[in-house]
């Protein structure tokens, strides 16, 4: 089969790993890379050591003179829509970077124009490709007669330059949204409400609000708890947080990179003895970024769903945009369906 001929937007950190992953999948072909700035791009190319891609500053340009069959969207969240909406009216498929947008009017506006231009939109929300988080999500499914709360703490003090340090929510907006997905992709279950308070706290070298901690209730009565902060140094947790789900026969951990744990009384036995199992990571060919360029190549040459469709992975930046409503207003929001 020929490779498909991949354009990339956006030329800044995670720009270059994703040049890095489409070179390294034989199923693609990248072409051309654009950046508002191309000086970032031909920094870019000798950084991963790219031969033979095409550069250019207009995307509408590029679009038309490399006729790609996808384009990957690493713009900052602000330009998403922009980005994805130029690709789909041309009728070319976006695999865009977390978050799907950046507001919910914009989310909404692209998962519509995907269905109506009839062209393939997947946000690359990679976490979901990790062994460890997989085990997880396997061992509370089959082994906790059901959960009943669910929750995730991060906490991280890296020191960013760019975007993030001048964003308004950059905690709820850059990264929560990983964390609010997990939560979605553990369960199974979706956002119904949400009580949130965001905080900056003195020290924080973040214009924004740096920290917050979220309630949330989910359908079939789950609660997901989250508490995290960006300008939090020492004891960091894993990117990927640390975690921690109840159900009928016990409890699961996982700290987000070592193997899971759980504390179970198999088959829900009152009085029996409390288990302790230990689950292995989930043997996966591709994580991460890769995994999810798989996922979205598979969807492109099947037609086949892929996991984080737009129609799907918008309830999980919902979570997000309902998050900042509560904090705004101080009250509950509701989730819609
Ligand atoms: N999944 C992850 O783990 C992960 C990690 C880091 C970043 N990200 C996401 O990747 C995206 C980019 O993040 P980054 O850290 O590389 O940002 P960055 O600010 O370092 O780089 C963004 C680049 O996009 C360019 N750009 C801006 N608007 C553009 C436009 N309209 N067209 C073309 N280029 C444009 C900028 O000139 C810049 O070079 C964000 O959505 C971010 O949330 C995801």
């Amino acid at each position: 089969m020929k490779p498909l001929r991949a354009l990339l937007v956006g030329a800044g950190g995670m720009g270059r790993t994703w040049a890095s992953a489409l070179t390294g999948n034989p199923d693609v072909c990248l072409v051309g890379w654009v950046d508002l700035v191309t000086e970032r791009v031909l920094e870019g190319i000798e950084a991963v050591g790219l031969t033979d891609v095409a550069v250019d500053d207009d995307l509408d340009v590029a679009l038309g003179k490399w006729l790609p069959d996808f384009v990957v969207d690493v713009a900052p969240p602000e330009a998403h829509h922009e980005v994805t909406r130029r690709c789909l009216a041309r009728g070319v498929p976006v695999l865009g970077e977390k978050p799907i947008a950046s507001s919910l009017d914009e989310a909404r506006d692209l998962v519509e124009f995907s269905r109506r231009t009839e062209t393939l939109f997947v946000v690359s929300q990679n976490r979901r490709y990790n062994p460890g988080l997989v085990a997880f999500r396997r061992l509370v499914l089959s082994r906790l007669g059901g959960i009943g709360a669910l929750s995730a703490d991060f906490y991280s003090g890296y020191h960013f330059e760019g975007f993030r340090e001048e964003m308004a929510s950059p905690l709820l907006l850059d990264m929560a949204v990983h964390t609010f997905d997990a939560a979605r992709y553990i369960t199974g279950a979706d956002a119904r409400s949400v009580y949130c308070t965001e905080f900056n706290p003195p020290w924080s070298w973040y214009r924004g609000a740096a920290s917050a901690t979220v309630d949330f209730e989910l359908s079939a009565g789950i609660r997901f708890s989250y508490r995290g902060s960006w300008c939090a140094e020492g004891l960091e947790t894993s990117p990927d947080a640390e975690w921690r789900a109840i159900g009928a026969f016990g409890s699961a951990k996982w700290d987000g990179s070592s193997n899971p744990v759980a504390e179970v009384r198999t088959g829900g036995a009152k009085g029996a003895a409390l288990e302790r199992i230990e689950a292995a990571p989930a043997p996966m060919p591709e994580e991460g970024i890769a995994a999810s360029l798989v996922d979205f190549l598979r969807a492109l040459r099947t037609g086949e769903p892929a996991m984080n469709d737009c129609k799907d992975n918008i309830k999980s930046f919902a979570m997000v945009m309902a998050a900042l409503a509560s904090s705004a207003s101080g009250e509950r929001v509701a989730i819609g369906p």
